[in-house]
């Protein structure tokens, strides 16, 4: 079990500010992944399939959507499941055999690729040693934020706006030549732990913004952005550290012996409607109100007091190739939805031609499923920011969150195309 020692941990590691992680890490052998279709046809005694397989057979959901369900399934757990749904006449297709398998190829496939550039004779670009062949620690992206505000101290400005559950710092990088006047471009990344291909784009997207500040056009030079690649730092420490699989924060819950609030369910929009869940030990859970989460406050009131001139809200998450656009909360339009889906069809156009992968481009809750608590939906209500996009990277199963470090070049160039086409968009 990997909730072993919280409360020694915790008063041990309290003096330091920063909880530290010490638990055994979890393991995934002979862990199946499970696609299941029209999930909605399936409705157990009024109690979605979804959330039967995981509180039944400690199912843990990957993806849920319109079309499918992605669901992993613990060995010993794998024959009752498996009865389970022939009794019921569910299919199920068998997407992946061995999760921890994957998991350690992702890892060596990381560690050879550093290997080998240690060992070539050109230099490492960064001193953070940051990279885009493999993922990194949280320390290595903080590091490569300093780094970034040291190079170019006259336009960068680096916040800690909070902290974590656990006391880490949740750090945002601030790029301008003039906050003043221009128009104000937010993204972030890391929102869900084990997504880590989100924080490698969002980073990745800093980087090339960067390395040619002076040659970028003026719909790039013109703009204040406000970058964040890790919205949930003690979540993304803990998937690295201890359970891959991990997707909320790390919040001790009164009363519970669960841990973690979904952060997409936490914001204060649609809060208490559909998709999410008010069982803590749920990996949707919405947390006690909305907005109760620090990671949460501490986004949302650093919005609030920039939302003037604030144009785009980008937010980086994995995996299931898609563009989204508002509302999820609500089956409605929103306002600007025609342009809204110009702009995402044009990135999904100049993808499909630079990268040749398969993205879509449409609304929220068409496209995944009805879920508040979002912050997209958040940011485009409360701060009235026009272009708003949840972008979904790589890729539509194959890996899921394990996805190969070979793809993350590909996959932040992805990204990049994304923001060059929101910020092209937005008048100057
Ligand atoms: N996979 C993301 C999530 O489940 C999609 C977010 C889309 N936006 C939303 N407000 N549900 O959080
Ligand atoms: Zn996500």
């Amino acid at each position: 079990n990997a909730n072993i020692s919280h409360a020694t941990a915790a008063e041990e590691d309290a003096a330091d500010g920063v909880l530290d992680v010490n638990e055994i890490p979890v393991r995934f052998d002979d862990a199946q992944l499970w696609r299941i279709y029209n999930i909605s046809e399936h409705m157990q005694n009024n109690m979605p399939l979804a959330e039967m397989l995981e509180s039944k057979f400690g199912g843990v959901i990957w993806k849920e959507n319109s079309k499918f369900l992605d669901i992993s399934i613990n060995k010993e757990n794998l024959k009752a499941a498996r009865s389970y749904l022939t009794e019921h006449n569910i299919d199920k297709e068998v997407i992946n055999t061995n999760i921890q398998e994957m998991i350690d190829a992702a890892e060596l496939e990381g560690i050879k690729a550093s290997q080998a550039e240690a060992g070539s004779r050109t230099k490492k670009q960064t001193s953070s040693g940051i990279d885009w062949k493999d993922y990194h620690d949280l320390e290595t992206i903080y590091a490569f934020m300093r780094e970034i505000r040291q190079k170019f101290p006259k336009i960068c400005r680096l916040y800690s706006i909070g902290k974590s559950a656990e006391g880490r710092d949740l750090k945002v990088l601030r790029i301008s030549e003039n906050p003043r006047e221009y128009k104000k471009i937010w993204i972030d990344g890391g929102i869900h732990a084990r997504e880590w291909i989100s924080p490698a784009t969002v980073t990745f997207i800093l980087y090339q913004l960067m390395i040619k500040w002076e040659e970028q056009p003026d719909y790039i030079k013109q703009r204040t952005w406000y970058i964040m690649p890790v919205m949930n730092p003690d979540g993304y420490v803990y998937s690295r550290k201890v359970n891959r699989m991990w997707r909320k924060n790390r919040a001790r819950i009164p009363g519970s012996k669960c841990i973690g609030v979904d952060l997409n369910r936490n914001f204060n929009i649609g809060w208490k409607g559909r998709g999410s869940s008010t069982d803590p030990c749920s990996d949707i859970y919405r947390g006690a109100s909305a907005g109760s989460e620090l990671e949460t406050k501490a986004v949302v009131n650093f919005l609030l007091r920039r939302k003037h001139n604030l144009e785009a809200y980008l937010t980086f998450h994995s995996y299931g190739q898609a563009i989204v656009h508002p509302w999820a909360y609500k089956a409605a339009k929103v306002k600007d939805s025609a342009a809204l889906q110009r702009v995402g069809q044009t990135a999904v156009q100049r993808i499909l031609s630079e990268t040749k992968s398969v993205y879509k481009s449409g609304v929220t809750y068409q496209l995944l499923s009805v879920a508040g608590g979002g912050s997209d939906d958040w940011t485009r209500a409360a701060c009235d920011v026009k272009y708003v996009y949840t972008v979904e990277l790589r890729d539509t199963g194959k890996y899921g969150f394990q996805l190969p470090p070979s793809q993350i070049l590909g996959t932040g160039k992805e990204g990049l195309i994304v923001v060059e086409a929101v910020a092209q968009a937005i008048t100057l």
